[in-house]
């Protein structure tokens, strides 16, 4: 089936007030060799807007998220920041360009404290390297900027505390201010629940509730009520492929979607 393209010209379901595109991902496609992980999706996500990215294991979440971080290259189609060209442009230069996001496999510095962590990030490294060519003396402002990033994630009370102290929903916590420290333009979110509690999954849910409705949101999330619950509109995905954009009530009616959600049963 060819790529859907009514998700670009559909009204926005916020109505007049839609801000303007802040990331335009143009019939994206990405092949593995036989494997084609991402086919021809497209998707705009405007100024103050928040869009969710669900579909089961294997749908192609992930290859999507990288070609929008920049870790990943497509092999078709283009992405669009900020009104310019991104599609070939690597992630530290979409991250200079304010692209702040989250790992879905952890990159913290467990020996470290967590304002150290934050410190790191805000410092614009994830690269271990960079830790050894800081000056001694702690520099205010990056120490200020990195106690407003915990302070926002509800961290504020553990910032001396050493990261492999932290349970694995405070380290989620954690990788949200790494990403937030850097005051990004938009901010991505790869599975943030993967693996938590019940209990853990209502902190975070909390805490992107009440991030500023200014920053644009994309979550990548197999958790359907998570994503449901927290974004203006949501994308499902299967096999690569595009299956149904709408606002959450649309998407969670959706046939479509009920049977890849509840007809089958795959792990996560
Ligand atoms: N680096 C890779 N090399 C080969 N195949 C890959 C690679 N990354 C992902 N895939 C394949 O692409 C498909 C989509 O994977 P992924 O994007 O991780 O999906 P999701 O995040 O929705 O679970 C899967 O079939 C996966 O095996
Ligand atoms: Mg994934």
């Amino acid at each position: 089936m060819a790529a859907d393209t009514t998700t670009a010209t559909a009204p926005d379901p916020r109505g007049s007030g839609a801000g303007a595109p802040v990331l335009v991902i143009d019939e994206v496609g990405k092949r593995y060799g036989g494997v084609q992980a991402v086919d021809g999706i497209s998707l705009t996500l405007h100024a103050g807007e928040r869009i969710g990215v669900i579909g089961p294991n294997g749908a192609g979440k992930t290859t999507l998220f990288k070609m929008i971080a920049g870790d990943v290259i497509p092999t078709s189609g283009s992405i669009q920041l900020f009104a310019k060209d991104v599609t070939r442009i690597g992630a530290a230069r979409r991250a200079r360009m304010g692209v702040g996001r989250t790992f879905q496999i952890s990159n913290l510095f467990r020996d470290m404290t967590v304002l150290d962590n934050v410190r790191v990030a805000a410092r614009g490294g994830s690269a271990k390297a960079r830790v050894f060519w800081w000056p001694q003396r702690a520099n205010d402002a990056v120490s200020n900027r990195a106690i407003d990033a915990l302070a926002q994630v509800g961290l504020h009370g553990r910032r001396d505390d050493i990261v492999s102290d932290l349970s694995h929903g405070e380290q989620r916590q954690l990788e949200i201010a790494m990403a937030l420290v850097g005051e990004p333009q938009i901010l991505l979110l790869d599975e943030p629940a993967a693996g938590l509690s019940a209990v853990e999954r209502v902190t975070l849910k909390q805490l992107i509730e009440e991030l500023p409705r200014t920053l644009p949101i994309l979550l990548i999330e197999h958790d359907m009520s998570l994503a449901l619950g927290l974004t203006d509109r949501v994308m499902c995905m299967e096999n690569g492929r595009h299956v149904v954009t709408g606002t959450p009530d649309e998407v969670r009616s959706n046939e479509t979607v009920k049977e890849i959600y509840l007809g089958r049963r795959d792990k996560r």
